[in-house]
């Protein structure tokens, strides 16, 4: 049947897999009670308030899809009687394209590409320069759901990211680590791999208590049944920045690396927040007013330093930080556990999680004497 629209909608938030948890946490924060969690996504009801609200500022978010129909098929003549029970009008303004990305499994409708077809049957091609409205279409044992994104380009796309040194993170994924971490915003920060200063300016849009969502769009404003003053309650419950933000380190041995992050912290207006230096990782200068929190995501070796002596790079890092850093917390994503051991013994598995292909773990701990 194909769902009424109400001010009550089931989503599905989709996020890397590994942060799910992360994602509840944040729902809860918004006052959404009751989710449910399976890989790279979390289930629950949100309002509409709550729904713009989430897009805003869910930090370890990709997109919040929000389903429209549930039916089980098993033939093209009922699917193609419930596409056309949809209306697609509440999500389709005038001169958009409707784009659907259809995965089945286990289902008599398997061939994903003509269920495709059988949703764009009833749309004319708009323009090939048109913006478009995903639709995603599941099946799995012949019931399908059926969701409209509401997100547009996905929610780590913050806008402030344009310049990429070596092996970037998703800003969604930096901004898990900080969380898993446990670090404190109102304490100092410092990433001594920076790259293109994700973590670093993460981080300093939380100490300053911005919203990751706070410079873009979305897909539900060109919704017919937007609703703008929800919008605006939501956008003026923001409280104001927080300028007193606690000393924030960003270092790289490459410069070219430092002009990259130091660009995106511009576009993110978190420049001044953060102290870029170009400085091996054996040059690292400790801020005042610790202890804080080192997150960092060294090279793994492969894409990024294929030759360089790995176990030595992460000895250096456990043998900078028991010197200087006594008493901080530290995180450390890396591809290879034991390399871990080489930074300090007894760190915690904190997150395990796929990147770009890859399994990593997020391990974290405390530096000591
Ligand atoms: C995996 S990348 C970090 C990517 C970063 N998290 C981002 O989102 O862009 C690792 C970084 O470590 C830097 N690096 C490698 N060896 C170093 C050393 N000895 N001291 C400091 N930085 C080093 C590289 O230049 C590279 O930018």
């Amino acid at each position: 049947m194909t769902e009424s629209r109400s001010s009550s909608h089931e989503v599905l938030v989709v996020c890397p897999p590994g942060l799910e948890a992360l994602v509840v946490g944040e729902l809860t924060e918004l006052g959404v009670k009751h989710t449910r969690s399976e890989k790279g996504g979390v289930t629950c009801s949100l309002t509409t308030r709550q729904l713009y609200a989430a897009n805003r500022s869910l930090r370890c978010a990709t997109r919040i899809l929000v389903r429209i129909a549930r039916f089980t098929v098993r033939s093209f003549a009922d699917l193609e009687r419930r596409v056309n029970e949809i209306e697609w009008d509440d999500y389709l303004p005038a001169g958009v394209q409707a784009r659907f990305r259809v995965t089945t499994r286990r289902s008599k409708l398997w061939h994903d590409k003509a269920v495709e077809e059988r949703f764009m049957r009833g749309f004319k091609l708009v323009s090939p320069h048109a913006s478009e409205q995903l639709f995603v279409v599941r099946g799995s044992h012949d019931r399908f759901t059926v969701s409209v994104d509401s997100s547009g380009a996905p929610l780590h796309e913050r806008g402030w990211r344009q310049a990429l040194a070596k092996a970037p993170l998703r800003e969604s994924v930096a901004a898990g680590l900080l969380m898993a971490s446990d670090w404190d915003p109102t304490t100092p920060f410092i990433d001594p791999f920076c790259g293109s200063g994700t973590l670093a300016i993460e981080a300093a849009l939380r100490a300053s208590g911005q919203l990751p969502g706070g410079q873009r769009t979305f897909a539900f404003q060109e919704w017919p049944d937007f609703q703008p003053g929800t919008w605006a309650s939501v956008t003026a419950a923001q409280s104001p920045p927080n300028l007193s933000v606690p000393a924030m380190v960003a270092t790289d041995r490459d410069a070219g690396a430092i002009e990259a992050a130091q660009a995106n912290a511009e576009r993110a207006g978190v420049a001044d927040l953060i102290d870029f230096r170009v400085a091996p990782i054996a040059d690292l200068q400790t801020p005042e007013g610790g202890p804080g929190h080192l997150v960092t995501n060294p090279p793994w070796g492969g894409r990024v330093s294929a030759e360089r002596d790995l176990r030595n790079l992460y000895a250096t890092l456990g043998n900078v930080g028991k010197k200087q850093l006594n008493g901080w917390g530290l995180g450390v994503l890396l591809a290879d556990r034991e390399l871990a051991r080489q930074v300090r013994p007894g760190l915690s598995e904190t997150l395990s999680l796929e990147l770009g292909g890859q399994h990593a773990w997020f391990m974290t701990g405390k530096f000591a004497d």
